[in-house]
């Protein structure tokens, strides 16, 4: 069977399904106290790496779509972007909540400690800003601003790759694999990304 865009409802329906399943995983697991020795980092890790993992798997539909001739692909883009924002929402909100305890005084110190934040900060703002702009309306009303905004994305991936890196104290090779495909997704899209139309 071929899928077309006649399908585009069901498509769409299985990645809801994928994108919630790991939550409903995530929650099963910690009531079931089976999260680990360290619940709140293991909450911490598992949010962060589907945040990181479903923003690659956005970055890949769109060659997906151009590589199959399935251009209706590109509309399950907004829905699988907004699940990134909605997995580093969770990843930032068990930090502040869980790991900080909503201790805003001790925030200063833990930047001092852990200056990674400020990077995951600074990506965190650039999906907040993707996500926001990603309605049909905003995006008519931007136009050609809207892809520049857009574009963004690649240097999202590369601030993550680099927090991941730098929050880790020893097990460098898995960070060192995401920084890689960081660095090959925005090779792959350099001639686009510093064309005359991109900036
Ligand atoms: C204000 C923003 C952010 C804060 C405060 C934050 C906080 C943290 C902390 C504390 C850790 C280390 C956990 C530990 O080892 O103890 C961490 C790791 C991580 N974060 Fe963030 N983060 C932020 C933004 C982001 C964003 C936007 C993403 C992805 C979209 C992300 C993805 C990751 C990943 C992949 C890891 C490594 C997980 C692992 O070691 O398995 N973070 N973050």
């Amino acid at each position: 069977m071929k899928v077309n865009r006649k399908h585009l409802p069901w498509v769409k329906a299985v990645f809801h399904l994928f994108a919630l399943a790991p939550i409903i995983y995530l929650f099963l697991l910690v009531f079931a106290d089976q999260a680990g020795g360290d619940p709140v980092q293991f909450i911490i890790h598992y949010t962060g790496i589907g945040a990181l993992n479903t923003l690659l798997l956005t970055l890949l539909i769109s060659p997906a779509a151009k590589k199959f001739k399935m251009s209706w692909l590109m509309q399950t883009r907004r829905l699988v972007g907004l699940y990134v924002f909605a997995y580093a929402t969770l990843h930032v909100a068990s930090y502040f909540s869980f790991d900080l305890l909503f201790e805003w005084s001790l925030l200063g110190e833990e930047v001092i400690k852990r200056p990674y934040i400020l990077v995951g900060a600074v990506a965190y703002l650039i999906l907040f800003a993707l996500s926001v702009t990603s309605f049909k309306k905003v995006m008519a009303k931007m136009g050609h601003n809207w892809q520049k905004l857009h574009n963004w994305v690649y240097f999202a991936v590369i601030l993550i790759s680099i927090h991941f890196y730098w929050s880790v104290k020893s097990e460098i090779i898995e960070p060192s694999i995401y920084i890689f495909i960081g660095l090959l997704l925005v090779g792959l899209r350099f001639k686009k990304l510093t064309s005359k139309k991109a900036r």
